[in-house]
């Protein structure tokens, strides 16, 4: 079999995978603690992060996590307010933030229920003042949609394109509604990136993203390549099955 990429994980199922997810963030969070510094991690919406924020909340794993190092930013976030049922601070945090003793103050979300192209400026301006001029983030989690996109990168949507800044609205025309995300400059200048893709309804979408033609504009997740981080792909079995070939 010819190998596909070197930095894709198969595993089982959906729970090994996030399970696999989990284990990297605790390391990650315990690794910048042994160094004296803080972690700074981004977490998607979707369904996908679901079990793996579950995981992290669990008090046998989150008991080893250093939570007061732990700064969490989201990749991208719906126009709405956060206790909405679409808010993706909402899920992260019902599942998550709420379980855990991470203080408040480093729990950073988008202020999804003002004007977008102001939240998607505050939000610029607080990943800077957190992570400096220039901001790395440790780990970024990313999850994909059927149709290849990643955070709120749509294909064809105006963000794609972005070059300079760090937070945009973006336009969904599918949607018919702005989303608010993290754009490619930020994303790829990460420490390191998972994207997590689990379940048969994904697996046409990871074929294209790792085995069809390279478009960005048409398959956003391929806009995804740290320039000097790693880039992870944690996937399932069922995930994995456009990938095989004989
Ligand atoms: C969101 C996301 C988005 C998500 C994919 C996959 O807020 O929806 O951050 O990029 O990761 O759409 O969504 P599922 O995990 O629900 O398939």
């Amino acid at each position: 079999m010819r190998n596909i990429a070197a930095n894709l994980l198969v595993f089982k199922d959906a729970e090994a995978a996030s399970g696999e997810t989990a284990q990297r963030f605790i390391c990650g969070a315990l690794n910048a603690a042994a160094r004296g510094e803080s972690f700074f991690a981004a977490i998607p919406g979707g369904e996908t992060p679901r079990r793996c924020f579950e995981l992290l909340a669990r008090p046998d794993l989150a008991r080893v996590v250093p939570w007061d190092r732990v700064h969490i930013f989201f990749t991208d976030e719906r126009c709405v307010p956060p206790d909405h049922r679409d808010s993706n601070y909402r899920q992260a945090n019902e599942l998550l933030l709420s379980q855990v003793p991470i203080p408040d103050s480093h729990v950073h979300r988008f202020l999804a229920e003002t004007e977008p192209t102001l939240a998607a400026y505050r939000y610029e301006e607080e990943m800077r003042q957190e992570m400096g001029e220039n901001p790395r983030f440790d780990l970024i989690l990313l999850g994909m949609g059927g149709e290849t996109h990643t955070a709120s990168l749509f294909p064809h949507s105006p963000a794609l394109h972005e070059e300079s800044r760090l937070a945009v609205p973006n336009y969904v025309e599918k949607l018919r509604s702005y989303r608010l995300t993290l754009t490619y400059p930020v994303l790829n200048a990460a420490r390191a990136v998972i994207v997590l893709v689990v379940g048969p309804e994904k697996a046409e979408a990871l074929r294209l993203a790792l085995r069809g033609e390279v478009n960005p504009e048409v398959h956003p997740v391929q806009g995804i390549q740290p320039t000097d981080g790693d880039l992870l792909w944690i996937v399932d079995r069922a995930a994995a099955s456009g990938l095989i070939v004989g």
